[in-house]
């Protein structure tokens, strides 16, 4: 692809919770750009643990794909090393047209470092205890993800059994802000066998890839909503305020955000719940 030919890409994966597969689906993601995609991707490791940027640097090497574990940037998590980070993501994003950031979100991370994302997303189980800590992470930011310049949240059901059929522990959370709610990503050992030798992407088993591909699409997908849609869902939500929840259909026990013409959310994004 032409540099120039679409804007960059910067997404955040993010999570206060752990183990909740930021890595993984950061790591992951990154090859679905590199491999699928064919896009000039670098995955930033913003983890102390680097994770996701050990498993790219000792999996099948890729032209397309690069890591950088760049912990020690925000080691003391002060204005001075967040200013660092976002420069440093931005330049990154001057050479490779996608760039994905893997971090445990903290406090200490801050606002300043959200805005200069696309795209945030948000791995969580549906368990009600860490459906309601994403909740509470979205209630702390709500300033900040109300602001016009703000990611577009994409939340990300993980570790799915593909029998869970049922998203009602979704629906029953009323969210602060809108979202879209990707295709979940399926509970497979394969996240486990393939760490630091190859990836999703490339798994054996069509089942766990294909899901895994619908998850990536919406991600894809999300990333070509225009700002002017995303500013409609905003208002869409505000207006909807009296309904508190920007959640505004559940299908089949999927729950669907907040779009201000649901035909111009991408199919993608609405989770089927079909295994
Ligand atoms: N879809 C999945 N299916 C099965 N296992 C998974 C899946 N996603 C992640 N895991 C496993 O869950 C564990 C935690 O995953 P991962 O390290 O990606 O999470 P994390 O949120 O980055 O954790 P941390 O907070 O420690 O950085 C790993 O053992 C990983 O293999
Ligand atoms: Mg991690």
């Amino acid at each position: 692809m032409k540099s120039g030919a679409v804007p960059r890409l910067k997404i955040l994966v993010s999570n206060q919770k752990g183990g909740v597969g930021k890595s993984s689906l950061s790591a992951n993601l990154a090859a679905y750009f590199a491999l699928e995609r064919q896009m000039e991707t670098m995955l930033i490791d913003l983890d102390r643990q680097g994770t996701s940027s050990s498993w790219i640097r000792n999996a099948v090497q890729h032209e397309r794909l690069k890591f950088d574990h760049a912990s020690d940037l925000i080691r003391s998590a002060n204005r001075l090393g967040i200013f660092n980070a976002r420069c440093h993501i931005r330049d990154a994003s001057n050479m490779h047209e996608v760039v994905i950031t893997d971090v445990t979100w903290s406090p200490a991370v801050g606002f300043e470092l959200l805005e200069i994302f696309d795209l945030w997303i948000i791995p969580t189980s549906l368990s009600e205890l860490e459906l309601l800590s994403t909740i509470g992470l979205l209630r702390d930011l709500k300033p900040a993800l109300d602001r016009p310049r703000s990611p577009k949240v994409l939340i990300t059901p993980n570790k799915i059994h593909p029998f869970q059929r049922k998203f009602d522990s979704m629906a029953a959370q009323r969210f602060p802000v809108p979202f879209l709610l990707t295709p979940s990503v399926i509970a497979s050992k394969d996240f486990e066998t393939l760490y630091q030798k190859d990836y999703i992407v490339s798994s054996a088993k069509e089942e766990v890839r294909q899901r895994f591909l619908m998850f990536c699409e919406a991600v894809w997908q999300a990333s070509q909503i225009s700002v002017a849609d995303t500013h409609a869902m905003r208002q869409r939500s505000d207006v909807g305020a009296a309904a508190a929840s920007p959640v505004v259909g559940v299908a089949r026990g999927s729950a669907v955000v907040a779009p201000a013409e649901p035909m111009r959310v991408p199919a993608m994004i609405r989770d089927t719940g079909q295994a």
